[in-house]
């Protein structure tokens, strides 16, 4: 794995422009996996940015994200199709037929899960982008999430719902389901650029770079990746240097 160092959130974000720039400059018809949080998002600030700046197209980009909340539909604030849309699809020239997100109001979720499976399948991603949790879950796979999973339902945990309560009104509306692509799809990606930054990371960070490869740290499965690359601040990388 390629580990980079960088000072603070806005050069971890440079630093992954600058990896997926040069993707998209590459192949103007790459496709790319997203994430939501708040850690993805200097680096969707750099894609408008560049994108304002005539530097780069989105017309035949193709993108997958990972995960969703069940119970969320697409127009609740809090909905990661919401999320991309507001934070990045809304402002760049990306069709949005071409932009694939999961279906947290589903009425049928394994249907919906297979179906994201067998498009995945096909989608041959470029560059995954993920966050990582403080408990080293990526996407929602949270600890002791089987290495060969695929899309599929997930309990989150106690500690992912508070941590992502911050972004409601009460930790009692943070659903408790979600849907999320698998361990298995992530690892079929082509590449893949993680992100940490903050404190509240470090540990997850130690686990996932230093720990045994297992279960207990979905991030660790990463190391198994033949291409990825971990971008990470001083303050999340406090416990590895
Ligand atoms: P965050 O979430 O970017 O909001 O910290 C990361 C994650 O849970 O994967």
């Amino acid at each position: 794995m390629n580990l980079i160092f960088v000072k603070n959130y806005e050069e971890m974000s440079e630093k992954a422009y600058e990896i997926v720039k040069k993707i998209l400059i590459g192949k103007k018809n790459a496709t790319l996996g997203l994430a939501t949080g708040t850690t993805p998002l200097g680096l969707y600030n750099k894609m408008i940015e560049d994108f304002n700046l005539g530097n780069v197209s989105y017309k035949n980009v193709t993108t997958y994200n990972l995960d969703e909340y069940v119970g969320l539909s697409t127009n609740d604030e809090q909905s990661y199709t919401y999320f991309m849309r507001t934070n990045l699809f809304n402002h760049i020239d990306i069709d949005l037929k071409n932009t694939h997100l999961l279906d947290g109001m589903a009425k049928n979720m394994n249907e919906a899960c297979d179906n994201y499976n067998k498009m995945l399948e096909k989608a041959d991603i470029d560059v995954q982008i993920l966050g990582i949790g403080g408990n080293g879950h990526i996407a929602f796979n949270e600890p002791n999430e089987p290495f060969d999973s695929v899309t599929h339902i997930i309990d989150l945990t106690p500690k992912t719902i508070s941590d992502n309560a911050r972004f409601f009104t009460s930790i009692n509306d943070v659903p408790t389901r979600a849907i999320s692509m698998g361990i298995a799809n992530i690892m079929a990606t082509k590449s893949i650029i993680l992100l940490a930054s903050g404190a509240n990371k470090a540990d997850a960070v130690y686990a996932a770079v230093k720990g045994d490869i297992s279960k207990n740290c979905p991030a660790s499965a990463l190391r198994n990746h033949k291409n990825v690359t971990f971008i990470v601040d001083d303050a999340a990388a406090a416990k590895i240097k």
